[in-house]
């Protein structure tokens, strides 16, 4: 018993954003939404609870994390502790394989990772679903990332929150897609996406259409996977990234997470599909921009966006796996 767990997640990128929550304490969201489980971004975090430590020791990419950072791996073990009815402190070493200062930095793979390790570890038994759940309440997208492939979070209706869960729609190898998470800039983002959600709730007009946008476009994104229509897919996941960033221009006071460089990038892809290359963009809560195709342009995709001025890097993604645990 209490013997070290190591966890490994991999990010994810949502095609079907969730943005903004009706419970902030339960990480509970609005919209139901939809991501692609990334092979090459992921954490790998160990996790031991000891009887001999005074505090929770938090180290991450190999330094000792500063108090913040330690206080939030803290009170989100609190709830783990909590849960299993144990009261030992824990070391959580965690290392990112994301490049976090390009603004690649994943919430999500981090209490994926964060989650599983630390349920095992504290010997709790709990299935998949609930684990999406312990995953949530770490971060939102978190619970996306404990299964690969391709993956719905769905909203839930119930207060306690216990119908808000993810599940796998497809594994990773039912499609052949590439996703080139495209790097601009290496500066932190200027509003977090949490941050950016709540202040998006409470003051953009917008917010409401949102809601039911997302709801529809869930529904034609489930219909395009389903019959594997790339171009369907490629559509509505560039359509329901477009709308959620417009909620935050009309957001009290204004604010977007774009960059020249995102422009750039964006306006390429539609030179790409004007010469007969699908190809379709994505954003989250930051200026990089993710670019879905088939397999079989992705080397041109890639190329013609290498020759744009801002595009520091490309990292070529494919459909990846979920959680998974190292054997010591
Ligand atoms: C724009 O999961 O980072 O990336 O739940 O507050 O931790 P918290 O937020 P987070 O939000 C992600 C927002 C997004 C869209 C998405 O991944 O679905």
């Amino acid at each position: 018993k209490f013997e070290q767990v190591t966890a490994k997640a991999h990010a994810n990128i949502a095609l079907i954003k969730y943005w903004g929550k009706r419970d902030e304490e339960l990480f509970l969201p609005m919209n139901s939404s939809l991501s692609i489980t990334l092979d090459k971004f992921y954490t790998e975090t160990s996790v031991q609870f000891c009887g001999k430590l005074k505090k929770d020791v938090f180290i991450f990419n190999n330094n000792i994390a500063d108090e913040a950072e330690t206080t939030k791996v803290s009170n989100y073990l609190n709830q783990i502790r909590k849960m299993a009815g144990v009261e030992r402190y824990a070391m959580v070493q965690s290392v990112n394989h994301v490049p976090t200062a390009a603004g690649f930095a994943s919430s999500a793979s981090g209490y994926a990772a964060l989650a599983s390790a630390a349920v095992r570890a504290i010997g709790l038994d709990i299935d998949q679903k609930k684990l999406t759940q312990v995953a949530r309440i770490g971060s939102g997208s978190a619970c996306r990332s404990i299964y690969g492939g391709f993956v719905e979070w769905t909203k839930g209706n119930l207060e306690d929150g216990s119908d808000c869960y993810a599940k796998q729609l497809e594994n990773e190898d039912y499609w052949d897609l590439s996703i080139l998470a495209i790097q601009l800039s290496a500066e932190e983002k200027s509003l977090s996406s949490r941050a950016g959600m709540k202040l998006t709730v409470d003051t953009s007009p917008y917010y409401e259409i949102w809601v039911k946008e997302a709801q529809k476009d869930l529904g034609t994104l489930k219909d395009a996977l389903h019959h594997k229509d790339f171009e369907q897919l490629g559509q509505v996941t560039e359509s329901n990234a477009l709308k959620m960033h417009a909620t935050t221009l009309g957001a009290n006071p204004p604010h977007w997470y774009w960059e020249a460089g995102t422009i750039s990038v964006m306006n390429q892809v539609r030179k790409l599909r004007d010469s007969g290359i699908p190809a379709y963009f994505t954003m989250d809560a930051g200026p990089n921009v993710f670019v879905l195709c088939q397999k079989k342009d992705q080397e041109v995709v890639e190329q013609t966006l290498l020759t744009l001025k801002e595009v520091q890097k490309i990292y070529v993604c494919q459909p990846g796996p979920g959680v998974s645990y190292l054997a010591k």
